[in-house]
């Protein structure tokens, strides 16, 4: 079977491996059919993700179709089209005892940590597989797993109905957790420095949009919320200038969400954050939120028609890698095909 990797950074790699068999009671193989391209795994390629370990299969977005289960497995059967969580977690420490396994003291993220998605075969235990909603396209169903980081994020920021939610960053993050911060009832403003990052934003249904390379974004707000600020602020440029305004335009008893892996200190006096009583919080790949974004597919809240911006075919992955990498301006997101 063909399977992509980065061998060591800079290098990528297709080749050929032998198909890998069911061991576990518990054992799903997916035939994978699209497996997406993340800014993780751009970073994995140039040797900036701390956590990955090479040679690694990449790939933490994919989606196929159930060839083969174990003995044990109920749940899903071949056939089924499915979605794959890709965390694993130890079960026992802190984190996983408060249901948060995405902050395993040992979590395992395939395509970082262990092996990933862009394989003809994968074999994922029974407990990381969602099966799709009907009629889903396999371009869709492999956005499923980056809607869950906006889930998440929503999630950790607690937007409730009638929140004024600033989303910093029409990235593809950016793009999700607007989209999920919306069906949660919020009102949502979104910034960005690219004009058509954000006319897309507000195509997908953003209530406001500001380009903070030509407007003042404070004043904006400041406009916009009569004065208040967002009730919540999710940072998904991940700059040291977006955390601090972050804290700063948040409204009072207002929540801060960071998703950045950055490690350039901010210069933030606590008195901003004690004064409004600010709860600032990371969020991090996600946790419960699969059947999320699955439920509003399903209810066809959450339309995903029209975000992929290109598929290549696993032939093409070195093109596709370059693609996205050349196009950061337009590209949502590049997914590779293995039909
Ligand atoms: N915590 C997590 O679980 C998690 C998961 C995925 C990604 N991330 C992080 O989220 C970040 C965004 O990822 P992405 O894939 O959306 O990246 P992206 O490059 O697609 O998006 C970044 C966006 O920020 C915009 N931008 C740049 N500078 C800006 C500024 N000064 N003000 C406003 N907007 C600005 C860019 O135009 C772009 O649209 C990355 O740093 C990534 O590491 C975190
Ligand atoms: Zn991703
Ligand atoms: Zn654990």
């Amino acid at each position: 079977m063909k399977v992509g990797s980065v061998e060591k950074p800079g290098v990528l790699k297709l080749a050929e491996r032998e198909m890998p068999g069911i061991k576990n009671a518990d054992d799903v193989l997916i035939k994978v059919k699209r497996v997406g391209i993340c800014g993780s795994d751009i970073h994995i390629y140039h040797g900036k993700n701390p956590f990955a370990v090479y040679p690694r299969v990449w790939g933490h977005e994919f989606v196929g179709e159930v060839a083969e289960t174990g003995l044990g497995a109920k749940s899903v059967k071949a056939g089924d089209r499915v979605v794959v969580e890709p965390i694993t977690s130890c079960g026992k420490c802190y984190a996983c005892r408060q249901g948060r396994p995405n902050v395993c003291v040992d979590v395992k993220v395939f395509g970082v940590h262990a092996d990933g998605g862009c394989a003809e075969y994968v074999i994922v235990p029974e407990a990381n597989v969602h099966i799709l909603p009907e009629g889903l396209s396999w371009d869709e169903a492999a956005l499923i797993e980056p809607f869950t980081i906006g889930a998440q994020a929503c999630y950790r920021g607690g937007v409730q109905n009638g929140d004024y939610v600033l989303v910093l960053g029409a990235g593809t993050i950016g793009l999700t957790v607007a989209s999920m911060a919306k069906l949660y009832g919020g009102t949502v403003i979104v910034s960005d420095i690219v004009d058509g990052k954000l006319d897309y934003a507000k195509s997908r249904g953003a209530d406001y949009a500001i380009n903070s390379a030509k407007e003042d974004l404070f004043g904006r707000l400041n406009e916009i919320t009569g004065g208040m600020g967002p009730n919540v602020t999710v940072d998904a440029v991940c700059i040291k200038k977006t955390f601090e305004d972050a804290v700063l335009v948040t409204s009072t008893a207002g929540r801060v969400v960071e998703l950045s892996f950055n490690e350039i200190p901010s210069e933030i006096a606590p008195v901003h954050i004690i004064k409004k009583e600010l709860s600032v919080c990371g969020s991090r790949l996600q946790t419960k939120r699969f059947p999320v974004v699955i439920g509003f597919i399903k209810s066809g809240q959450l339309s995903l028609a029209g975000f992929v911006s290109k598929v290549f075919p696993i032939d093409q992955m070195a093109e596709a890698f370059e693609y996205t990498e050349k196009n950061n301006a337009s590209v949502r997101k590049t997914l590779i095909s293995f039909e």
